[in-house]
């Protein structure tokens, strides 16, 4: 067997770097994690990018890989065995790879099919759930509804004793075949609900990265920041900020979809032994929190709000770049500040891109700084982006 690329870590940092690509969906589970000298040696598969990103920790090498036992199968080699050959490389790679591991959730792309559906896609469930043991129920995603972007889910199996699928399911009781689930992220708990509100697992390193950049900022500054996080969902980047003793000073954690705002509660850990108000508009929970359940434009119109913000957190990314002049007023002017944002635009409008952020913060101030990331690609039409704008005092 030829070298494969494996990610060698110090076996006292091994646990968290292993849960931190495991996350990520990086590990192969064909090959073993493997003990090498001092260090543990973790298998990479083919999604890991090369180089792998910095902060993940450990050093890339190539090795030899050493092959599970036989009887952990890959779910290539269950699917096949059940199925037969030549049918896993008729799907469709979205189907058949794209597969997301969201806690002890796994959501399996899938789309409604006309005539029934097809028996191999409840055996490609059910051989993923054979290799990952630790996932308890598996989700159908047909694709993402409304303005909320939350997935249109299905329940397509659960593991109890055994993996339960198709009509059995119906008598099971609904308690059984809940979707809440707990993300553990950089030692952090993070609960969600798939079906209600947006999350993305494969956000994890960016906000890893994200917090690395404001702890700096802060030192730079010379004193804690100023959040605000207008689009916040579940709140997982404020969950991380507020993980660093002294990283913030006030936040403002605002999301119009209202499912999202009970899960405030019980992943930002200042607000964990509060009970949930019922409220409009924007609302004081400690004297630093502020928690709002509103459209961002209209938080943004807030006069009250505006020059307060040190850090704007824009992640809508079918429409951050047209939100984005509106909210520029939300930041204070006196001192530097930063814009973090996601984006998904048409890929030749790149090419124009920081000259329309440029413009965006001119209002603000002339001196800007802009930089940006492609983080995926949909086709050749369309990117998304993660940007970063540092904009001056006036
Ligand atoms: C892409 S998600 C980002 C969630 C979160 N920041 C994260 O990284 O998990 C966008 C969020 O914006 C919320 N949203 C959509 N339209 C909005 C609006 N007009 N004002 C405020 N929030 C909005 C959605 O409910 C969703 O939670």
């Amino acid at each position: 067997m030829g070298y494969m690329r494996h990610l060698s870590v110090p076996t006292d940092r091994a646990q968290e770097i292993i849960d931190k690509i495991k996350q990520l969906d990086w590990v192969s589970y064909e090959f073993r994690i493997h003990q090498k000298g001092e260090n543990l040696l973790i298998p990479l598969n083919s999604e890991a990018p090369v180089p792998l990103p910095k902060n993940i920790g450990g050093e890339e090498i190539t090795s030899e890989p050493i092959p599970m036992p036989l009887r952990k199968q890959s779910w290539k080699q269950i699917f096949e065995k059940e199925i037969g050959e030549g049918v896993l490389s008729n799907l469709d790679d979205r189907i058949s790879k794209g597969h997301e591991i969201i806690g002890d959730i796994m959501i399996q792309p899938a789309h409604r099919f006309v005539d029934g559906r097809p028996e191999y896609i409840d055996a490609l469930v059910r051989a993923k759930m054979q290799t990952h043991p630790r996932i308890r129920i598996t989700l159908f995603d047909f694709g993402v509804k409304g303005k909320f972007r939350i997935r249109d889910l299905e329940i397509a199996a659960i593991r109890i004793d055994k993996i339960i699928q198709g009509d059995a399911l119906k008598s099971l009781p609904s308690e059984i075949l809940s979707s809440e689930t707990i993300i553990k992220e950089s030692g952090l708990r993070i609960h969600l609900d798939p079906s209600k509100v947006y999350f993305s697992a494969k956000l994890g390193n960016e906000r890893i990265e994200t917090t690395e950049k404001l702890l700096e900022f802060k030192e730079e500054i010379g004193r804690p920041l100023a959040v605000c996080d207008l689009y916040c969902g579940v709140g997982p980047n404020l969950a991380h900020l507020l993980s660093h003793k002294g990283l913030t000073s006030s936040i403002l954690a605002n999301d119009l979809n209202p499912e999202c705002i009970p899960y405030l509660f019980r992943n930002l850990s200042p607000l964990k032994s509060k009970p949930v108000p019922n409220f409009e508009g924007i609302f004081h929970i400690t004297e630093d929190i502020q928690v709002a359940n509103m459209d961002a434009l209209e938080l943004a119109s807030d006069t009250n709000q505006h020059g307060c913000w040190d850090v704007l957190f824009v992640n809508l990314p079918h429409e951050s770049l047209e939100h984005l002049p509106h909210l520029i007023p939300l930041l204070r002017q006196d001192t530097p500040s930063i814009v973090r944002g996601w984006s998904i635009l048409p890929t030749d409008e790149l090419s124009t891109l920081s000259n329309r952020l440029h413009l965006i913060s001119s209002n603000r101030s002339s001196h800007s700084e802009i930089s940006f990331k492609v983080r995926k690609q949909y086709g050749a039409a369309k990117s998304m982006i993660g940007f970063w704008i540092r904009i001056e005092p006036k």
